[in-house]
């Protein structure tokens, strides 16, 4: 940095920072001072109301005992705080203080492995450990995690707060909680208790329920212990269909392998089912997962492919979205999604290899050389929703059925959800977490074109609007904790039986109520506001729009009914003058 100062180096110096600034991920947290003055964001870079949040400061605890400390005189201050991660991947607010002068406690240097007991089977880690880390000091050890997310850029207090999970609907299910031992939780105490309390629970005990998924407001998680398995080997293959019967398939298909998860494209009419089970230590292969959409992609191509994608919009040219979908579809396939069967080549299912090697990945999080991962703001990488939950598995087939009628009537209209790999259908299971899965259900995840400027439709608007309110509305379904719009979490929290035991350990652990901030006080159900209705708050999801004013009337988009789910109200492009007047 010294370098700034000479004038003759300063070129060389952009060069430097410009290379420096495509690698890995950026830091979400920026302070304009040593630590003070900052603000938070995602690594999206944006929340769903596109706001800033600010910190005070930010403290970077490198033990428990640090941790303590630095929380106990917050308590002594009655300052507001929330625990930060090295990655912030949450899509909502939730890591946002209230207010500006909040304390953020990140958990970046928290991140040491604590114990191994290979014989028991178990592992004890401090929270700010990434998924990655995880796998590899398990596989090290002999043992495996089963079923997690994947993606390796999550910390374990990070995804156990928003209930994160992989994808099976065997054993105790694909959500991480599930496979918890004990956490070890540091909340805010009075001054009897020297301003912290410091609570270690296991499965059996009274608040373990509240604490597995506790959206970070019960305290800081600073160490938990999971269950582990012997390292065992998968055996996987990808198997594309027609979508006619995957309504009738997607129950059984779940049960019959256990690691299944099925990716569908509903305009393509194709659905692939992932075929993966265990198998013999002694099956012969040694594959690898290096997921495509994981891998870090150079610069310049994620912004001509944003570019392209912006200019199709700008047309609302369907066509040219569903001719990109197609190709990029079949390039996946053609290349197995990142699988190869030894480190870099494809040859064919199916893919054998050990668990720790096919269950996550995040190449991108080591990019270099002018390349990044793919929703990188830095350079003019991808910018999108993320509408993501779960149906019941009983209901799960009328809601595809109902998906597909709207395509029979629009069928160009998931083009724009194909760009982004289709529909990800994973199975998760009822769980004894309060905030957890309350059913055996299908996970959807569904991503989409995100314009720069929140008050432009996107093509195919009300179809992706009736979508979401068919399945949260329609089927009940539960929205993921740490993705979605707003309009998601509108009334969520009655959808789960255990809300009110989930509040009363929260008044208990946090009385004060300083890691609580508007955001989780609405998602809670304790505060109003978790939508906005404002002009164009529909096209963000701040809204389901009641008004036209709420999508874009001066671009033609008026608030109507659905078209299959008539309880709908969606923002949809009216071409005809006639239409306009058609307010019933
Ligand atoms: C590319 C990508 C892929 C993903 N894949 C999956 C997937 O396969 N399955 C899935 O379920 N989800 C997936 N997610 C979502 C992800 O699981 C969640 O968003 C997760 O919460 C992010 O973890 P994080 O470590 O970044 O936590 P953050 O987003 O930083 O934090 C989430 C919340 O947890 C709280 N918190 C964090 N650490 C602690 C702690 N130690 N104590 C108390 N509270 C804490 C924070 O305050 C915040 O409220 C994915 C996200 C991305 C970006
Ligand atoms: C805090 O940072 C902002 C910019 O992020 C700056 O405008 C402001 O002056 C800073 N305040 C202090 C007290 O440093
Ligand atoms: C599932 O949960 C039950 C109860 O918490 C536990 O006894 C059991 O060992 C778990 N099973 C697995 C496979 O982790
Ligand atoms: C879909 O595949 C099934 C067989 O799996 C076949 O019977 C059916 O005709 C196909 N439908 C279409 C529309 O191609
Ligand atoms: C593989 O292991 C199984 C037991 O796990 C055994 O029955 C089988 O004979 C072994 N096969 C080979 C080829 O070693």
């Amino acid at each position: 940095m010294v370098l700034l100062r000479s004038k003759t180096t300063s070129v060389f110096l952009l060069i430097f920072v410009a290379c420096y600034s495509c690698s890995p991920p950026e830091e979400p947290i920026k302070c304009s001072s040593e630590n003070t003055n900052c603000t938070i964001t995602n690594s999206y870079g944006a929340f769903p109301d596109r706001s800033t949040c600010r910190a005070a400061e930010v403290a970077y605890p490198t033990t428990e005992q640090e941790l303590i400390s630095i929380m106990a005189e917050a308590t002594k201050n009655r300052r507001k705080m929330k625990v930060a991660t090295c990655f912030s991947h949450s899509i909502p607010k939730l890591v946002c203080p209230d207010g500006q002068e909040g304390l953020l406690i990140s958990t970046k240097y928290l991140n040491h492995m604590l114990k191994i007991d290979v014989k028991a089977m178990t592992m004890t880690i401090e929270s700010g450990v990434t998924l990655r880390q995880l796998i590899n000091e398990a596989a090290k050890a002999g043992l495996a995690f089963p079923y997690t997310p994947y993606w390796w850029g999550l910390t374990i207090g990070g995804l156990l707060s928003t209930g994160a999970h992989g994808s099976t609907l065997w054993a105790n299910g694909s959500s991480v909680h599930d496979y918890l031992l004990e956490l070890q939780i540091v909340s805010p105490g009075g001054a009897e208790d020297g301003y912290v309390k410091v609570r270690r629970l296991k499965d059996g005990d009274k608040d373990f329920n509240a604490a597995k998924v506790s959206l970070g407001v019960l305290g800081v998680i600073s160490q938990v212990t999971l269950k582990l398995q012997p390292l065992f080997k998968r055996s996987i293959t990808y198997l594309t269909k027609n979508d006619s019967n995957l309504g009738d398939q997607v129950a059984s298909f779940g049960h019959q392998h256990e690691f299944a998860d099925i990716i569908w494209y509903p305009s393509q009419r194709k659905a692939v089912y992932r075929i993966d089970d265990r198998v013999s230590t002694n099956t012969s292969g040694n594959g690898l997962y290096n997921s495509i959409s994981f891998r870090p992609i150079p610069s310049l191509e994620l912004g001509s492919i944003r570019t392209l994608e912006e200019l199709l919009e700008h047309l609302s040219y369907a066509n040219g979205k569903c001719a990109s979908a197609k190709t990029i579809t079949s390039k996946l396939l053609n290349t197995a999604y990142g699988l190869s069967n030894n480190d870099d080549d494809f040859m064919g299912y199916p893919v054998v290899g050990f668990h720790n090697r096919l269950q996550a990945s995040g190449t991108c999080l080591d990019s270099h050389h002018n390349s990044a991962c793919a929703w990188d703001r830095r350079v003019n990488g991808a910018f999108f929703h993320q509408t993501t939950f779960s149906i019941s598995l009983f209901k799960a087939k009328s809601f595809i059925q109902d998906v597909q009628k709207l395509i029979e009537m629009e069928p160009k209209a998931m083009c724009g959800v194909e760009l982004y790999n289709g529909i990800l259908m994973r199975y998760v299971k009822a769980s004894s977490a309060y905030l957890g899965k309350q059913e055996d259900a299908v996970d959807f995840d569904i991503t989409y074109y995100r314009s720069k400027n929140p008050m432009t439709p996107r093509l195919y608007e009300d179809i992706l609007e009736e979508v979401e309110q068919l399945a949260l509305f329609k089927y009940g379904a539960l929205p993921h904790w740490g993705k979605n719009r707003n309009l998601a979490f509108d009334g969520a929290i009655n959808k789960y039986k255990n809300a009110r035991e989930f509040l009363k350990v929260k008044e208990v652990y946090d009385p004060f109520g300083l890691f609580s901030s508007a955001w989780t006080d609405q998602i809670l159900g304790l505060k109003n506001g978790v939508t906005i209705a404002k002009e164009g708050c529909a096209l963000e999801g701040l809204c389901i729009c009641s008004e036209d004013i709420h999508c874009a009337p001066k671009k033609g988009y008026y608030c109507r009914l659905g078209k299959v789910y008539k309880d709908a109200k969606v923002c949809t492009r009216v071409t005809s003058k006639i239409n306009i007047c058609d307010v019933s």
